[in-house]
């Protein structure tokens, strides 16, 4: 017992001395850096504008912003670089004062229920974003050609509002661009012919549901989508067999819900092409036989003017007959024999 109690005793002293010299020494964990008074500041003035929405009650004056709700701070420096505020009630605009987090790297504002108005100029402030996506909300008016002038971005995300107005050809400005989500908006006027000529690669486009018209231009025959490019949902017309190609990497290709008017009888697609929607268009001549080469999952070509025999073989037998029904003359399994 005696022993016990001694040994007992010398752990808490050598635990305690461990504990001061810890203590004493500069250490990462212990030594995070506070919040930079500026950005808090800033930080209460935005929830502030945002009419102090109850998805922000941690952020109090009498505390280290660091430690607050939806954000994170540089251990090293203590300033805010993530932003990252979704699902809540917010009713409001967002603040112009969100501009003066002059660290800030990512900006996420996410299903916000009734987050409303433009976006506001004091965001080209904000050179240091390399992510914004604002997805899901009510915000409105143009998509502003200021983006253009956020170089770091790899990811640009305005989806799930109801944005107006043209697509600035200036966004091909982004050398550092990855994926660029302008689906689900009002956006009217062509596809910028300069999305064929991006600064650095050509970023994964989505431009789904959206009222954009006229021809696909033709220099976005010349690059290479990484994996994905989806133009479904909109006013397009005529020809866009050039986004295929047999030396293309992309993988998912969308163009449904347009009126796309092209021979599909000669098209080469993309070895890796996996997932293909043509359907409801004015696509015409046959399917070709180099479909049944590919490991496709997703297939739809129906609401076409196609005709001739379905080609027997790879995964196209696989898909049901909704996938080929309602074109001109399309025949074979699984639609009924020619
Ligand atoms: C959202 O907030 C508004 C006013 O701020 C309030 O009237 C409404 O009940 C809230 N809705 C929900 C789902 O909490
Ligand atoms: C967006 O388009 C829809 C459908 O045409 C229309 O009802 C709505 O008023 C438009 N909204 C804006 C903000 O332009
Ligand atoms: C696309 O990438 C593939 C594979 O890296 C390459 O062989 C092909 O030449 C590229 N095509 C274009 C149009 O850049
Ligand atoms: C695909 O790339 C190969 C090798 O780079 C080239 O010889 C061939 O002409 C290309 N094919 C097409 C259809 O561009
Ligand atoms: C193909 O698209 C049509 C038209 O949107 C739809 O009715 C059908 O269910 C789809 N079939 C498959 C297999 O995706």
């Amino acid at each position: 017992m005696k022993t016990s109690s001694f040994s007992t005793f010398t752990d808490v002293l050598s635990l305690s001395l461990t504990l001061l010299l810890l203590l004493s020494l500069p250490s990462p964990s212990l030594g995070a850096a506070k919040c930079n008074a500026d950005d808090k500041k800033v930080l209460l003035q935005i929830k502030a504008g945002l009419n102090n929405p109850y998805l922000l009650a941690s952020w109090t004056p009498d505390t280290d912003c660091c430690s607050w709700y939806a954000l994170d701070c540089d251990s090293k420096t203590g300033r805010v670089i993530h932003l990252t505020i979704f699902d809540g009630n917010v009713s409001a605009q967002i603040p112009a004062t969100i501009g003066d987090l002059p660290y800030l790297e990512m900006l996420d504002m996410n299903r916000l229920t009734n987050l409303n108005g433009p976006i506001p100029s004091s965001i080209a402030k904000l050179t240091n974003l390399n992510f914004l996506r604002l997805k899901s909300n009510r915000l409105s008016g143009v998509v502003p050609t200021f983006l253009s002038q956020l170089k770091k971005l790899t990811f640009l995300d305005l989806s799930f509002n109801f944005f107006s107005g043209s697509i600035p050809p200036s966004l091909s400005q982004l050398p550092n661009l990855l994926a660029l989500h302008l689906d689900h908006n009002n956006l009217t006027g062509n596809i910028p012919d300069s999305f064929g000529s991006f600064a650095g690669n050509t970023p994964d486009l989505y431009l789904s549901n959206n009222f954009l018209s006229g021809q696909v231009p033709k220099s976005l025959g010349y690059v290479n989508f990484s994996s994905e490019i989806d133009l479904s949902s909109n006013n397009l017309v005529g020809d866009a067999s050039f986004l295929f190609g047999k030396n293309k990497t992309v993988q998912f290709v969308e163009l449904s819900m347009n009126s796309f008017q092209f021979d599909l009888s000669k098209v080469e697609f993309p070895d890796g092409l996996t997932n293909l929607d043509l359907s409801v268009n004015k696509i015409f001549g046959s399917l070709p036989a180099g479909l049944t080469k590919l490991n496709l999952q997703f297939l739809n070509v129906s609401y076409n003017s196609l005709c001739g025999q379905i080609p027997q073989g790879g995964k196209l037998q696989s898909f049901d007959s909704t996938a080929y029904d309602h074109n001109k003359c399309l025949c074979g399994a699984p639609l009924a024999a020619c």
